[in-house]
């Protein structure tokens, strides 16, 4: 380089260097709050998301809504919004319906507690409003948007959720699940609704008795789909899409020009399917069906998936097992002002916590999945209602279940998977509350030791030395040889749902390793021998 060049290009970086300063200068006076939507320029979205930890990927995507009225949503739903009473949207509301109301794919991941249900919810209103009043003759063809849910309760309520909001617009939802007369939702079926909620099995009943169709049905919403996967229900979810309109599917080959003169113009021309997938975590075993189902989706993320919410503490107790009993009381003992959330892992279990409960002098809730509907709904519904202030449950309650000022949950038996961890605990810590989780540990649980290590490590939460030094933390957890009898290995290809008859100690070794999703038990006792269960299990052998 000659000496021109060298003080050129000197020249140039140090223009470069005041520009940046001046841009900087600039940027400092005014931070991206004090900034008119028109105003915010690159550098303002960049800070903005992080602040947010918001993180997306897939392709070009809108810029994020800062409040309610910078999305380009229909006034009413925005009405709507206001008398619910959500004054700011919380990240996963600000990033995703966006890039809903584009009419996008989007897979949703972030932390439990933070509005996941209303970020898919609204865009699925505003779709909606673009459709023709669904009069007697357009309900034969079914209804327009179909939520699916893991969980009965959960999917009720969902329902409660978007009723919030379909409310001011006239719109019809009805939910359909299972241990209730499905004729009378059939009957409302038939009378027509906007929106449909329900469990898979469930939903594939009322199309198969014919009291649906999916013809017209173009939305489509899996919450929890990791749920829905490892509960061994991917077959049913499937079944379910596949009775929708295959002719709205958008083009694999062209989504993405689709969706990009989607972006140019502000919205999409022709109608396609939209599909949305939602939950705090999202392990591999939900990408086959991403795959095939969505179309050049946006993947939005709220910090990492499978994150706990900072929001809650984090207390894991190593104890002997025979002291559990004890240290419930005490720990119950220390919050005296709050109802709580006791998880077990099997109903025997529930049983036996409940009664522990009881003479403890508290008035307490079960639920689990061998309880009838009413029973599941009455203990739920009054937990909600304040008539208890305990509720013992197994993981039916571990997903999605909002119940309000709750600040304490407590895992009197540990999961045996993170995930399942991750979302019991946040049924604490929401909507901006914090709360408070107390985990009891024992030398029985080695299978969670690495990741919960990982996650409490992650989540700036105290580890107890038994669990930092036990040598089952240091290495993850893999299924090998189970029982000698199934030799199962990791990445060899998915080939089948087996019906495996395996005794219950067998089955939970076999929830360890994240290649296995259990379905759920058949009771087949009276068949097989008491002590066994008939498990739908969908695995890689
Ligand atoms: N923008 C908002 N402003 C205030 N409250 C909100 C807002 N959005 C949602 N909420 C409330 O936050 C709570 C949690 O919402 P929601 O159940 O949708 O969370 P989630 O992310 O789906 O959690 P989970 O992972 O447990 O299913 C609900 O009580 C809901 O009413
Ligand atoms: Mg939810």
């Amino acid at each position: 380089m000659t000496n021109t060049e060298r003080r050129a290009a000197e020249d140039k970086a140090r223009r470069d260097d005041e520009a940046y300063d001046r841009e900087e200068r600039k940027s400092v006076q005014s931070h991206w709050s004090d900034k008119t939507l028109g105003d915010m320029n690159e550098r303002d979205w960049r800070i903005f998301r992080e602040d947010f930890s918001i993180t997306t990927k897939g392709g070009r995507l809108p810029t994020p809504m800062r409040t309610w009225d910078e999305a380009t949503m229909p006034e009413q739903i925005l009405r709507a919004i206001q008398k619910v009473g959500y004054d700011k949207p919380s990240p996963i509301q600000m990033a995703s319906i966006p890039i809903g109301l584009l009419k996008r794919d989007v897979i949703g991941i972030a932390e439990t507690g933070s509005g996941k249900t209303c970020a898919f919810v609204v865009p699925m209103l505003a779709y909606i409003m673009e459709l023709p009043k669904m009069t007697d003759e357009v309900a034969a063809a079914g209804p327009y948007a179909l939520i699916m849910a893991p969980t009965r309760e959960l999917a009720q309520q969902i329902e409660e959720e978007t009723v919030k909001f379909a409310q001011y617009l006239d719109y019809r939802v009805t939910s359909v699940v299972g241990g209730q007369s499905i004729e009378d939702q059939g009957f409302k079926l038939r009378r027509g609704c906007e929106i449909v909620i329900g469990t898979p099995g469930r939903i594939i009943d009322v199309i198969e008795r014919r009291y649906t169709v999916l013809q017209q049905c173009n939305y489509i919403v899996l919450d929890e789909a990791d749920r829905m996967i490892d509960m061994g229900f991917e077959p049913q979810v499937v079944s379910v899409m596949e009775s929708m309109s295959a002719d709205n599917l958008k083009p694999m080959d062209e989504a993405e020009k689709i969706d990009g003169a989607g972006l140019e113009a502000g919205e999409q021309g022709t109608r396609y399917r939209m599909t949305y997938m939602f939950s705090a975590t999202m392990p591999a075993s939900v990408e086959r069906l991403a795959r095939k189902y969505l179309r050049n989706p946006a993947v939005v993320n709220i910090g990492s998936a499978g994150k706990t919410s900072d929001l809650i503490k984090q207390v894991v107790q190593w104890v002997d097992r025979n002291n559990k009993p004890k240290q419930l009381e005490l720990v119950l003992s220390q919050f005296p002002d709050t109802q709580a959330i006791v998880f077990v892992n099997t109903k025997k279990a529930v049983d036996h916590v409940y009664n522990l409960c009881h003479k403890m002098g508290y008035s307490v809730g079960g639920i689990h999945g061998g309880k009838s509907q009413d029973q599941r709904e009455d203990a739920l519904k009054g937990f909600k209602a304040g008539e208890y202030d305990i509720l013992v449950a197994t993981d039916v309650a571990g997903r999605g279940i909002d119940v309000k000022d709750i600040d304490l949950v407590m895992n009197y038996e540990m999961p045996f998977v993170i995930e399942n961890y991750t979302h019991r605990i946040g049924r604490t810590g929401r909507a901006g509350r914090q709360g408070t989780a107390v985990s009891f540990l024992t030398s029985d649980d080695s299978d969670i030791f690495y990741d919960l290590r990982e996650l409490l490590t992650n989540s700036n939460n105290p580890i107890p030395p038994e669990l930092a030094r036990h040598e089952a933390a240091k290495v993850r957890h893999r299924v090998g040889v189970v029982k000698g009898k199934l030799h199962v290995r990791r990445s060899v290809k998915w080939f089948a749902i087996l019906q495996v008859l395996l005794t219950p100690p067998t089955a939970r070794a076999l929830t360890r390793g994240a290649e296995f999703s259990l379905g759920a038990a058949v009771p087949t006792s009276g068949m097989w021998g008491s002590g066994s269960r008939c498990w739908s299990l969908g695995c890689k052998v």
